[in-house]
């Protein structure tokens, strides 16, 4: 992984730049975040064990998802939030988008059920052969409405066709608490555990995104070895000003506190990796945004992450990001080769305005635009930094995913907030058990109720 932080410093693109003396007499201060880091490693931070500890526990999910694959034709990964944005991420990127229409693949279709909207709920239910086919309902707390409300719409699918819950059941949670592990034992569904300490947007490389990748045929011992390797990097390189991942997050901070810079866009050239901004979006929000520090005081600080396509949204969004506030900071992502590529002849259409694109490969008008662009934003003066990966595979995502999670942790540790914790993800759950009348949330009811009856007064209908 190559990454390239010249063009977010002062002498590159100017003031909205910082002065490169500023990163590298940052030494102590990135030594001591990583100190800190170490000295929670095994308990507010267990997540960033998770390429160790996880590895004898790859044989058990490998076996599961091969007697997945001898006997079922779709594997439907049902979760929200933590509990589907990483399995999305691999999924996308090393099975790619068209990988349900592939005919030549021999592991089962793969499917999300991430939200709620009936209208998808009951069209995916319809159109899967239910008998060939496999939920794994993954949630870390166990009773999260939205993955409760499809469980239910699944056992009612299941029990009209008289099939066997626990034949094509597989629950993901919490080793001993919650209502989705009471349930494993009700019905003798097979169920996997998230360690304790592992909360859901840390838990990609757990059992959580593991067995679904297994199922796809993706290589977990690789993914994890990747991550491994990221790992033992910040160890052992001696100067954290020399290690990307250190680096990285101190140049959000300084961008953020000196430079007022707080949206991250990730403008990411591969249609695999572009749920990597999706599941970054998470990882940074929940993780960043906070009104607290751990000290209590009341701070309202957050960076807006964004994930932007390459080149599609060169057409959509580069105007403002070139033109508009100096807010954001542009991180670029893009593999050195693409792991399928081909040469344009186009021998049937001759014209000079499209030839400059023949007798050329079909990669280099992508990469020509990574470049560009690049280009264009530092024009632009905007700060921007770019990661390079040799190709998509297993390895290397593993890597991104570690590099990305220990980001966002020394960046909590920078601003002296609790990346772990997520209270107002917390309270938009509370309100709905309220409003849906769950036991126990009575008085989250009264808040909905007061909210209802101020927003009657300001509502204007308009034909
Ligand atoms: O990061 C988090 O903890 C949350 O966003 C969760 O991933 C999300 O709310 C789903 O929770 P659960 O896995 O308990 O169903």
């Amino acid at each position: 992984m190559k990454f390239n932080y010249g063009n977010m410093l002062e002498k590159a693109i100017g003031k909205h730049g910082l002065p490169v003396n500023s990163l590298l007499e940052s030494r102590t201060f990135l030594n001591q975040i990583k100190e800190r880091i170490q000295k929670k490693i095994n308990k507010n931070y267990y997540p960033l064990q998770l390429p160790e500890v996880m590895m004898p526990h790859l044989d058990k999910i490998k076996k599961t998802a091969k007697k997945i694959q001898e006997n079922y034709e779709n594997f439907v990964i049902v979760g929200i939030g933590g509990s589907s944005l990483g399995n999305k991420l691999l999924h996308y990127a090393i099975n790619g988008i068209y990988y349900n229409d592939s005919i030549s693949k021999n592991t089962p279709r793969i499917y999300f059920m991430d939200n709620i909207d009936p209208e998808s709920t009951k069209t995916l239910l319809a159109t899967l052969n239910l008998k060939k086919t496999m939920f794994n309902v993954i949630t870390k707390s166990g009773s999260t409405a939205e993955t409760m409300q499809n469980l239910l719409s699944i056992t009612d699918a299941l029990k009209k066709e008289n099939l066997d819950l626990k034949k094509h059941l597989i629950f993901t949670t919490d080793p001993e608490k919650g209502l989705l592990r009471k349930l494993s034992h009700e019905f003798s569904v097979e169920t996997f555990a998230i360690h304790p300490l592992v909360g859901g947007r840390y838990s990609v490389l757990s059992t959580v995104g593991l067995l679904s990748a297994a199922v796809e045929g993706i290589n977990i011992d690789a993914l994890l070895r990747g991550a491994e390797l990221i790992k033992k990097n910040i160890t052992k390189e001696s100067n954290p000003t020399r290690c990307a991942t250190l680096l990285f997050p101190l140049i959000q901070y300084k961008l953020y506190k000196e430079r007022g810079v707080n949206i991250n866009t990730l403008f990411i050239y591969s249609d695999g990796l572009s749920h990597l901004g999706a599941w970054y979006r998470q990882l940074l929000s929940e993780s960043i945004g906070k009104r607290f520090t751990r000290s209590e005081e009341q701070i309202f600080t957050g960076i807006t992450p964004i994930g932007v396509r390459g080149a599609t949204d060169q057409h959509s969004m580069l105007q403002l990001f070139m033109e508009g506030p100096f807010d954001k900071f542009i991180i670029f992502i893009a593999p050195v080769k693409y792991r399928k590529d081909f040469s344009l002849k186009g021998n049937l259409i001759n014209n000079e305005n499209i030839n400059y694109l023949k007798n050329k490969k079909a990669s280099q008008l992508i990469k020509s635009e990574f470049l560009a662009t690049q280009t264009a934003i530092k024009t632009s003066g905007k700060p921007s930094v770019a990661i390079e990966i040799p190709e998509i595979n297993e390895e290397e995502l593993g890597k991104l995913i570690y590099f990305a999670e220990y980001e966002v942790v020394a960046l909590g540790e920078m601003l002296n907030v609790d990346p772990i914790s997520q209270p107002a993800v917390e309270f938009g759950k509370q309100l709905t058990y309220g409003i849906m009348k769950r036991k126990g949330f009575e008085e989250k009811n009264k808040k909905i109720t007061e909210f209802k009856k101020m927003n009657k007064k300001h509502i204007i209908k308009t034909p």
